[in-house]
């Protein structure tokens, strides 16, 4: 019989592209996937540190498997990604969870193979955490599972250190991949038809800064735009510090970029953002705003958002509602700061109180969710171009995103998985939209 893989993963794209890489070297090694964890010969945690909770999360997940493991000795459990990365955090997982056969880091996943083939072969566990970031592993096949969309890093790492973010210190510096490298994988997923292509990057702009070959963002993203066939180029994250005029002229140069960015902005109070060590002001972020919505009038701007920062005001809080508002964002990922051991902001005077941070977090949502709401109610009426990705079996209505991220429903009596179709809006309910096919 075939053994089988289960993957849980936490946290954002970048691991769940990750998590697609893992399955790559599962399936190369003759693993199926099993949607149900008892069925499985291995279960994999790829894990995510960005947050105190998404860390919880992955410690009960891991707990609830001790029955499992007990029940079947044969099980192999492995855990991976950015909290094994962390210092020291291996020796807790080793304490807590004694029966975890495999750890490995964010930083060389890519060795899962040799890894598996060292546990089978003795009995002790394999623990093996790369400290520094190496070479670029090219040449990994991802097991995809999320067509028509497809996501393709470009960069890894970051150089950012935000005083509050543990992401610089788990996955190294900034390394970017070879130009070249980038588009044969774009041709080959557009040859095999996805449709949707998502450029990945901690902070897409300063894309080509460590390959002093002249390669920067813009170049790449007009190459890979101007290659041929009927696609949707996204990409994701831009630094507001290092978004350029030049990526702002590409975005209008090609049909296929959608004109959609998403800019974190993390705080609306120039003293915080100096204290996040952003490196932009507030007038800085909406002078860019300003400069993209007058170049590309039909522009959507996304973001994150962090409240309860150390030594956030009142005052300083009321600047981020008040930014919110000005700038008019499509969407919001809205986030209550989480002290991360390590970083500058952990060390900092002035942490915030839990009741006040959660009665910031909900008027910021509420906020939020309202300019969300008024945006969706605008669609009534318009027909939009959706890419159908999905088939949502509880509702029976097939759904896709426009190009600006905005989800619609429908109905349809043949498969529209992987297809554009023309949606006209009939209805909106908070932040997806209702229609129907007019073609
Ligand atoms: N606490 C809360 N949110 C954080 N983010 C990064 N680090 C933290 C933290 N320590 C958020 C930022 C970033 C997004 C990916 O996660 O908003 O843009
Ligand atoms: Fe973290 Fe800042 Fe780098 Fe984003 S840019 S990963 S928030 S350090």
């Amino acid at each position: 019989m075939q053994k089988k893989y289960h993957i849980v993963t936490y946290g954002c794209q970048m691991n769940v592209h990750e998590s697609e890489k893992i399955a790559g070297i599962l399936h190369k090694m003759g693993y199926e996937e099993t949607a149900e964890k008892e069925n499985a010969d291995i279960i994999l945690f790829n894990t995510c540190c960005i947050r105190e909770n998404a860390e919880n999360h992955a410690f009960g997940n891991i707990g609830a498997l001790k029955k499992l493991k007990k029940a079947n000795p044969n099980l192999l459990i492995a855990v991976g990604g950015c909290m094994t990365q962390e210092k020291g955090k291996t020796d807790v997982l080793k304490k807590k969870f004694p029966f975890i056969d495999i750890m490995f880091g964010a930083l060389n996943f890519e060795e899962l193979e040799r890894l598996i083939i060292k546990k089978q072969a003795q009995k002790k566990k394999v623990i093996e955490i790369r400290e520094k970031e190496g070479e670029i592993v090219e040449g990994l096949k991802p097991f995809r599972t999320s067509y028509p969309n497809a996501w393709v890093n470009i960069t890894y790492g970051c150089n950012n250190f935000c005083s509050y973010c543990i992401v610089p210190y788990v996955r190294g510096r900034e390394r970017s991949r070879k130009m070249a490298n980038i588009i044969a994988e774009v041709e080959s997923l557009v040859a095999e038809g996805y449709k949707e292509i998502t450029l990945l990057g901690q902070n897409v702009n300063s894309y080509g800064n460590d390959l002093n070959d002249g390669s920067n963002f813009a170049t790449l993203l007009d190459k890979v735009a101007s290659i041929e066939g009927k696609f949707r180029l996204r990409f994701m994250t831009s630094h507001p510090k290092d978004f350029t005029e030049e990526v702002v002229s590409v975005m209008k140069k090609h049909d296929k970029i959608c004109k959609c960015v998403h800019l974190p902005v993390q705080a609306g109070s120039n003293r915080i953002l100096s204290l996040m060590n952003r490196r932009y002001t507030r007038e800085k972020y909406l002078e860019e705003v300003a400069f993209l919505r007058k170049a590309l009038p039909q522009a959507e701007i996304t973001t994150d958002i962090i409240v309860g920062f150390p030594t956030e005001t009142e005052e300083d809080y009321l600047q981020t509602e008040d930014l919110v508002k000005t700038v008019g964002f499509a969407s919001a990922f809205t986030f209550v700061y989480s002290k991360r051991q390590g970083t500058k902001a952990a060390e900092m005077e002035g942490q915030i109180d839990e009741a006040t941070q959660k009665d910031r977090i909900m008027r910021l949502v509420a906020l939020v969710n309202s300019l969300t709401r008024e945006k969706s109610q605008k669609y009534i009426g318009k027909t939009v171009e959706i890419l159908c990705e999905d088939y949502d079996e509880k509702k029976g209505l097939y759904l896709g995103r426009d190009e600006f991220g905005r989800m619609g429903y429908f109905s349809s009596k043949e498969n529209k998985i992987g297809e554009f179709v023309n949606l006209k809006i009939l209805s909106a309910n908070g932040i997806s939209l209702h229609g129907e096919l007019t073609d």
